[in-house]
């Protein structure tokens, strides 16, 4: 028989890892002050999704304040926290989540160091505005002593052999031979998640990763928060793990994590991923995997030849437009 070729060779078993079923603010309590290095989340919207129940946005802001105030407690010194928000709708208005909470961390001394574009290229498309297709990361710092490892998320520089054209390094390479700072807009995590969708229609259920939670975040998204924001044997943490992404993330690049959840239905399976990924067969995309970009061959990215004679006539009726003004 062929042998199995394992995702992952080596999974160190000296890594701690729990998903806790539970109320965040009950469960946090059991923690000491500054054990996490990583407090890296998406927290509930407030839009009504299966697991939440809508209430008006004092409320919900008021609730997550308690939860947030624990947070910052348990989060070390030299800690990072990245919160993963987008919107709140209200009767077709939007409530930009970020900017509702960025007081709130604000108050508690937490230090913005960048508020990162998740960009993607799906979704649904709205009517009454434009359809949205970012989300926001604030990620903040304890203190000004904050873990940031730069060069173990470096991207391959466009222009690699860029010289320096003055001064007395004229003439070598200007660039870092490690890479480029990956910017405050990820765009690889775009393609990462809609790769899966350009040649399958039902797009969401047929990403590698996708399991029935209604808004699990891409492995690859924390592991890039994972890997600049803290060490080897930190502990990260996830107040609403749901189905683990964070909890994988972090054990994948040798660092101890603790999720916490209150649908059961969710930890199980978030263990069973976690169970997965232990063995090899946790089907993931790897970190910084290049850009999809649709070779136009694909039937998806042609122009359906219903469209073709329509978008000939408009073009047609612009031209004689302006040849012959009124
Ligand atoms: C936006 S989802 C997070 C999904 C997660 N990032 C993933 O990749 O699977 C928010 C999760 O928080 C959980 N949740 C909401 N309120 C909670 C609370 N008070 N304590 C613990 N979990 C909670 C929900 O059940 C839901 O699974």
């Amino acid at each position: 028989m062929e042998a199995k070729e394992l995702l992952f060779e080596y999974l160190s078993s000296s890594v701690n890892y729990q998903i806790k079923n539970g109320d965040s603010l009950k469960v946090l309590k059991e923690f000491e002050d500054g054990k996490f290095d990583l407090i890296i989340t998406s927290p509930p919207y407030n839009v009504g999704k299966s697991y939440e129940t809508k209430t008006s946005i004092e409320k919900y802001l008021e609730t997550q304040e308690e939860i947030i105030n624990e947070l910052v407690r348990t989060l070390s010194d030299r800690g990072n926290l990245c919160w993963q928000v987008g919107n709140y709708v209200d009767k077709g208005e939007i409530f930009p989540l970020d900017i509702y909470y960025y007081p709130i961390f604000k108050k508690l001394g937490l230090k913005l160091r960048n508020r990162i574009i998740w960009h993607f290229g799906h979704g649904l498309h709205a009517s009454n505005r434009f359809s949205g297709r970012y989300e926001t990361i604030l990620w903040f710092s304890k203190t000004n002593d904050y873990i940031f490892n730069l060069d173990n998320v470096r991207v391959p520089s466009k222009y690699p052999g860029k010289l320096h054209f003055k001064g007395e390094k004229k003439g070598l390479p200007s660039g870092n031979p490690l890479g480029k700072n990956p910017s405050d807009i990820w765009d690889i995590v775009v393609n990462d998640w809609e790769t899966a969708m350009w040649n399958i229609p039902n797009v969401k259920s047929n990403h590698p990763e996708k399991t029935e939670h209604p808004c699990q975040f891409p492995i690859e998204l924390v592991e890039r928060c994972v890997l600049a924001l803290t060490n080897e044997n930190s502990w990260v943490l996830d107040p609403f793990a749901g189905v683990g992404s964070t909890v994988i993330a972090s054990i994948k690049n040798n660092r101890n994590a603790i999720g916490i959840e209150k649908e059961l239905e969710y930890c199980k399976i978030a263990n069973q991923r976690i169970n997965d990924l232990k063995d090899g067969n946790l089907k993931m995309r790897p970190i910084n995997k290049p850009i999809h970009e649709p070779s136009g061959k694909d039937k998806v990215s042609q122009i359906p030849l219903e469209w073709a004679q329509m978008q000939l006539d408009s073009v047609n009726e612009k031209y004689n437009k302006n040849i012959f003004p009124k």
